[in-house]
């Protein structure tokens, strides 16, 4: 399909997507979306510089997809999914849109299925199912990061009064007014289902978040420590980036049955 090449980047199998409304890099490992942007944009997604780009380790940017599982309480931190080489199983495109669906991944009696939509936006849907015996608590997330002027400058709207998690006290708060930067930064907003924006005056662009099946937002900058201890990001990488991520996550974890379905859906443009 025109649309839609394979390649190799940085030695890993990615899928090429270009259509009169945008043009995205998706790597197998992970199905990770590293690059989207809407025609005659700017690019909206960052990628380190440090990345690993090898079996084994997850993509430092982009948008890693953490499931079955969010966070560090198992190994690996953020789970299985964006380890895993993924197959693409279908596409469909039509002007200013082609759809990628991929093949189920399944992980000890826990299905997800993946698409993702390239087109003015850029949309991700992951349905788990719990094929088990047993209840299931699943935690997950689109982790998406995002290509900043610098940290110092971005506010991001959507959260006042919502109440969060500070991962790094482990103390709630509720929200005052926009969220801006000085300090290393780890909350989990788990109370929320509002679109979010990403306020970039020097870029003069607002990134819209927008998401369904979500009532959580987990909002996170390293800073100049953290970034330092990591072994995969650069040390002044923070400047560049935020992460938004669409989660079920904190509060919001979700309880499946045997049988039971879950969606979680995230649409990503400039407003
Ligand atoms: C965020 C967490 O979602 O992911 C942070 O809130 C974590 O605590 C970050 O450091 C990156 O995780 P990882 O596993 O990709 O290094």
């Amino acid at each position: 399909m025109a649309d839609l090449v394979s390649d190799i980047w940085n030695g890993l199998r990615v899928l090429k997507v270009q259509n009169e409304a945008a043009e995205a890099l998706i790597a197998l490992h992970g199905a990770h979306v590293l690059s989207y942007k809407p025609a005659g944009e700017r690019e909206l997604l960052w990628l380190s510089q440090e990345s690993w780009h090898e079996a084994g380790k997850p993509i430092r940017g982009g948008i890693p997809i953490c499931w079955p599982w969010f966070g560090p309480a198992q190994e690996p931190p953020h789970g299985v999914a964006r380890l895993n080489e993924w197959t693409l199983r279908e596409t469909a495109s039509e002007p200013g849109k082609t759809v990628l669906g991929f093949e189920a991944f399944s992980f000890e009696n826990r299905i997800a299925e993946l698409t993702i939509t390239v087109a003015d936006t850029l949309s991700m849907e992951l349905t788990t199912t719990n094929l088990g015996a047993e209840d299931f608590r699943l935690t997950e997330a689109f982790h998406s990061y995002f290509a900043i002027s610098d940290i110092a400058n971005i506010r991001i709207t959507g959260l006042d009064k919502a109440e969060y998690l500070d991962t790094l006290t482990g103390l709630r708060h509720i929200q005052d007014e926009d969220i801006r930067f000085n300090a290393e930064t780890d909350r989990i907003y788990d109370s929320s289902a509002a679109e979010c924006l990403v306020d970039d005056p020097a870029y003069t662009r607002k990134i819209r978040i927008a998401k369904e099946g979500s009532l959580s937002t987990v909002v996170w900058n390293p800073w100049i420590a953290k970034s330092r201890r990591m072994p995969d990001f650069g040390d002044e990488e923070y400047h560049g980036m935020v992460c938004v991520e669409t989660a079920n996550a904190g509060n919001d974890f979700r309880i499946l049955k045997q049988g039971e379905k879950h969606t979680l859906k995230v649409s990503i443009g400039l407003k």
